[in-house]
């Protein structure tokens, strides 16, 4: 079954009495999830609104995508409402200017030549793991760090996609203008305890060890086995990578490992779309890309939901500047905290380019 875009509303339909005030911008600086790369085929287009922005994306028919900005430069049409894929470029619906993928105006079908004075912002794409992840830096510089490799990115865990079921869009879901600043969720990667609160965790999670490096803010979390003669007996854990406040992904190891990632990415000043996606491994000999019934079923009922239960939290959180603290909060918070401010409106110069 495919949750892509089922985002449940709340029970009282109300999302949020208001937007949560953050004292740090909605645009910030990094990588975001804007879709799936499935859900848009070779020669087709697709319209996108995220920072405030009106996007186009286009895939070529050599497969090859592309994010420009959407209003054509002549007289302001959309090119994501009936342009045409011709090339590498994508052709206006009102008059056929073509768009080259670096934004350039690249011919005018009734004219000699371009408008080569006229240029489409071209936005850098990442796509990665069956994900689009696109870059905003509101000050227009290029992707200061890579994105991780979910499959190599913990080295005693190695993996590839080979060894797991295809995410989307079977074990898939999408929260659509949720008034969740992305900061909020990475808030979690801190908070063990909320697990037994908000996902019903049936023993205390421990925070094992944190990091803030660059751009990465990295954890590990652990369900301590019942009957452990040894602090580190561990039925499972969880490390989680933060890649910028865009989002993160998580590798579980013990007694479930599975892999996921999860983003959040502003459409405004206000509200936010959620991307999730679970790689759930192989029966051995498995070659199909259907997920068996009995997985999807129990990815539905036990792992997606777990963002449906953070939201009821977040929907309705107010940010806290200076919270207080339990003790064994203060100083992995304090470090998130401290490592977020890197992406929010800070000159490029002055940027990590560390990771
Ligand atoms: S508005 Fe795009 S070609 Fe005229
Ligand atoms: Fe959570």
């Amino acid at each position: 079954m495919c949750l892509a875009g089922m985002g449940p509303a709340p029970a009282d339909g109300i999302r949020g009495s208001c937007a949560v005030k953050v004292p740090f911008t909605w645009k910030p600086t990094g990588w975001f999830m804007v879709g799936w790369s499935a859900d848009i085929a070779p020669g087709t287009t697709k319209p996108m609104y995220y920072f405030g922005q009106h996007l186009v994306a286009y895939r070529t028919h050599e497969g090859v995508l592309h994010i420009l900005d959407a209003h054509c430069r002549h007289l302001g049409a959309h090119l994501g409402h009936g342009g045409k894929v011709n090339g590498d470029c994508i052709e206006c619906p009102y008059h056929g200017w073509g768009w080259g993928s670096d934004g350039e105006n690249k011919y005018i079908p009734y004219e000699d030549r371009p408008n080569v004075s006229q240029q489409l912002k071209s936005w850098t794409v990442d796509e990665r793991h069956e994900c689009i992840f696109m870059w905003h830096d509101p000050f227009n510089g290029p992707p200061r760090w890579e994105l991780p490799d979910i499959w190599t990115v913990i080295p005693h865990l190695p993996s590839s996609a080979d060894d797991y079921y295809p995410a989307y869009p079977q074990l898939s879901v999408k929260y659509e203008k949720e008034p969740v600043h992305p900061q909020i969720t990475l808030e979690n990667a801190p908070d063990s305890v909320h697990f037994k609160y908000v996902h019903d965790a049936t023993v205390d999670p421990v925070l094992i060890d944190w990091k803030a490096d660059g751009p990465f803010y990295t954890s590990i979390a652990g369900w301590p086995l019942p009957n452990a003669k040894s602090p580190d007996g561990m039925a499972m854990k969880i490390n989680g990578i933060s890649c910028g406040v865009g989002g993160s992904f998580a590798i579980f190891e013990g007694s479930v490992h599975y892999r996921l990632v999860f983003f959040t990415t502003p459409i405004d000043d206000e509200t936010s779309d959620m991307f999730y996606s679970i790689w759930w491994p192989r029966d051995a000999g498995d070659t199909s890309d259907e997920v068996p019934a009995a997985y999807r079923e129990r990815a539905k009922t036990q792992f997606l939901t777990t963002l449906r239960d953070d939201l009821e939290i977040w929907r309705y959180q107010i940010y806290i500047e200076t919270p207080a603290f339990a003790q064994q909060d203060a100083r992995p918070y304090g470090a998130l905290r401290k490592w977020a401010k890197q992406f929010y409106e800070v000159e490029p110069t002055q940027a990590s380019t560390s990771g």
